[in-house]
C-alpha cells in the first residue's frame, strides 16, 4: 500500500514536471513566433501618447523613436514592431513582429470600450474586426498605398471617413480616461 502511494506520488510529480517542460517549450515557441502580449493595460488616455500631426503613437517594446521615424517619413515606411497608433480613443492598431500576420502586414486591430474606469477590449483581431459604425478596419486600411503600411491619414488611398479633423480633435480631447 505504501509503495503504491509513493509510486502514484512520483508519477504525479513526473507528470507535473512534464507539463511544466511542455509549457516552457510552448512559451519559447510563442516568443519566436513573435506574439506581443497586448492587454487592456497597454491602453490609456490618448493625450498621454506622443502626438504626430492629428494622431497619437507609442511603442510597446520601447522603440518610440522607430515608430516616430516611420510616422514622420515623407515617403512612408514600415512601422516597427510594438508600434501603437490611435486616432480616436476607441480604435487602435498595434504592430506585431514581422511575419506574424502577412495579410495585415502584422497589424492587429482593436475596438475598445473606454470610460473613466479604464479600457476594456471589446474586439480584437486581424482581417475581421468591425467598428461600432459597422465598418471593417482592415477593409478600409488595406486600401492605403503600400508605402504607407495601412496608415490612412488623408491622401494615402483610403476612402475618407465621415468625421472632420475638428470632430476628431473633439473626441480625442474628451477621452474619459484622461485625468
Ligand atoms: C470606413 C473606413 C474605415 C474603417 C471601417 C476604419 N478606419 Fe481607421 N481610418 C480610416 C481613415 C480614412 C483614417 C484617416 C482619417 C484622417 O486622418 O482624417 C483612419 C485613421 C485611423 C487611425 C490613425 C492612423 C491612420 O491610419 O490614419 C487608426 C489607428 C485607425 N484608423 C484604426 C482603425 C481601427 C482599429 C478600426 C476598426 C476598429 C478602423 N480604423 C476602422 C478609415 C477607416
Amino acid at each position: 500500500m505504501k509503495t503504491k502511494m509513493s509510486l502514484l506520488a512520483s508519477g504525479a510529480i513526473w507528470l507535473a514536471g512534464f507539463a511544466f517542460a511542455g509549457s516552457a517549450y510552448a512559451a519559447d515557441e510563442a516568443t519566436q513566433n513573435a506574439g506581443i502580449d497586448v492587454t487592456a493595460d497597454n491602453f490609456s488616455c490618448v493625450n498621454d501618447m506622443t502626438r504626430v500631426r492629428h494622431f497619437f503613437v507609442d511603442n510597446l517594446l520601447g522603440d518610440l523613436e522607430g515608430t516616430l521615424a516611420a510616422a514622420n517619413s515623407p515617403n512612408g515606411a514600415t512601422y516597427p514592431p510594438g508600434s501603437v497608433v490611435q486616432l480616436v480613443p476607441s480604435e487602435v492598431m498595434v504592430k506585431h513582429r514581422a511575419g506574424y500576420n502577412a495579410a495585415t502586414r502584422d497589424w492587429e486591430f482593436f475596438e475598445l470600450n473606454v470610460s473613466e474606469a479604464g479600457t476594456v477590449i471589446d474586439k480584437r483581431g486581424f482581417v475581421d474586426v468591425v467598428n461600432r459604425f459597422g465598418g471593417n478596419c482592415f477593409a478600409c486600411h488595406i486600401r492605403a498605398e503600400p508605402q504607407w503600411d495601412l496608415i490612412c491619414e488623408k491622401g494615402h488611398g483610403c476612402e475618407p471617413i465621415e468625421f472632420t479633423r475638428e470632430q476628431i480633435a473633439g473626441v480625442q480631447a474628451a477621452d474619459p480616461r484622461c485625468k
